[in-house]
């Protein structure tokens, strides 16, 4: 299979790409910023997804078999500050991307979120109607709908959920910050991991629960979703929610580290006051039953994913 992956610098990209080129695809990988820090064997091709007329050049030059689209702007703040760029981007650059699979026949896995679920409505399924409460959700929602509407494109939708794990593009990249408590697991896992205590903000602007998903374990589901040819949405998170708390002491515990190093903290003021107007879906407890029985097996519930992640992290940092 010829795959092409957007966002390949990412943390769901450079697993994707790892895994499948392991698996022997032929992989092009679209490059928007800084090229891998390590050598690469497989195909970069420089591209803006907010250049329309060069997605479309892209794809029709490269035809691959099945496009997995994992590249997104995930600053809440530079969306709120650069909404029609954003917009540009994540909305309307999708689109075009389904439209030129559509022309060179090539299957098409958009990478959504849990996000575009309000984290109030208790457990949630991939028929759930979404109401999402940030602009980053209403941007994943109207393109999952952008593209499942189109006739013609074989599409599915993979909502991914709260990733954690190695950036294989950059080690550079390891630790990402948005201010928001995003990479939430992973700033756990590097406090702990360097014997350094780890602040878990609590309050009402925090996603106080969710699907903690091994970015490597989605990989393999995003790949089986390539080469499937079920239509609509699929809930590509780790099969168990938990809450903050309690994830961050189950890593404690993965990494041998001290669990009274784990304290609760009240979400700074600053950044309460910086982020007032950025909705956070609360809890976010999501169903993957049918994804599973679609997909041939389940993804990794919470100790599961963790101990494989912790094998991966002993491989890595030897
Ligand atoms: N991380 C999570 O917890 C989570 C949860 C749910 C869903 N998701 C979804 O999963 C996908 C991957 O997320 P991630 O965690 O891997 O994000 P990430 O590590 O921030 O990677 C984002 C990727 O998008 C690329 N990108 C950004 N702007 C671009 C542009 N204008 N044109 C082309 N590429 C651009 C980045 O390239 P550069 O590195 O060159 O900037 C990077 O490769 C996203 O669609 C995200 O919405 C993630």
């Amino acid at each position: 299979m010829k795959l092409y992956v957007t966002g390949g610098t990412g943390l769901v990209g450079s697993n994707v790409i790892r895994l499948a080129r392991r698996r022997g695809f032929e992989v092009v990988a679209s490059q928007f910023g800084p090229e891998p820090e390590w050598p690469v064997d497989y195909t970069l091709d420089a591209l803006d997804l907010s250049d329309h007329e060069a997605i479309r050049r892209s794809i029709l030059q490269h035809e691959p078999d099945a496009v997995i689209h994992a590249a997104a702007i995930l600053d809440h703040r530079l969306m709120y500050d650069r909404r029609d760029m954003c917009w540009s981007m994540m909305v309307d650059g999708t689109r075009v991307m389904g439209e030129a699979c559509r022309e060179v026949g090539a299957r098409m896995v958009f990478v959504s979120s849990d996000w575009v679920f309000d984290g109030r409505a208790g457990l949630v399924d991939e028929c759930s109607p979404p109401n999402p409460v940030n602009f980053y959700g209403v941007m994943k929602v109207v393109a999952e709908r952008d593209l499942l509407a189109m006739d013609g494109l074989d599409a599915a939708v993979a909502r991914l959920a709260g990733i954690y794990g190695l950036n294989y593009a950059a080690q550079s990249l390891q630790r990402k910050d948005n201010g928001l408590g995003f990479d939430f697991s992973v700033y756990v896992m590097y406090r702990l991991a360097a014997g350094l205590p780890a602040a878990v903000w609590t309050g009402p602007k925090v996603n106080d629960e969710a699907n903690p998903t091994l970015a490597s374990d989605c990989a393999d589901l995003l790949l089986r979703l390539a080469a499937h040819d079920g239509q609509g949405i699929f809930h590509c998170f780790g099969s168990e929610w938990i809450g903050r708390m309690e994830l961050a002491y189950r890593i404690a515990d993965v990494f041998d580290a001290d669990r009274s190093l784990i304290y609760p903290m009240l979400t700074p003021e600053a950044v309460l006051d910086e982020a007032l107007h950025i909705g956070i879906p609360y809890r976010t407890r999501a169903k993957t039953e049918r994804t599973a029985a679609a997909l041939g097996r389940r993804a990794c519930n919470v100790d599961e994913g963790l101990a494989a992640f912790r094998q991966e992290w002993d491989a890595f940092w030897g």
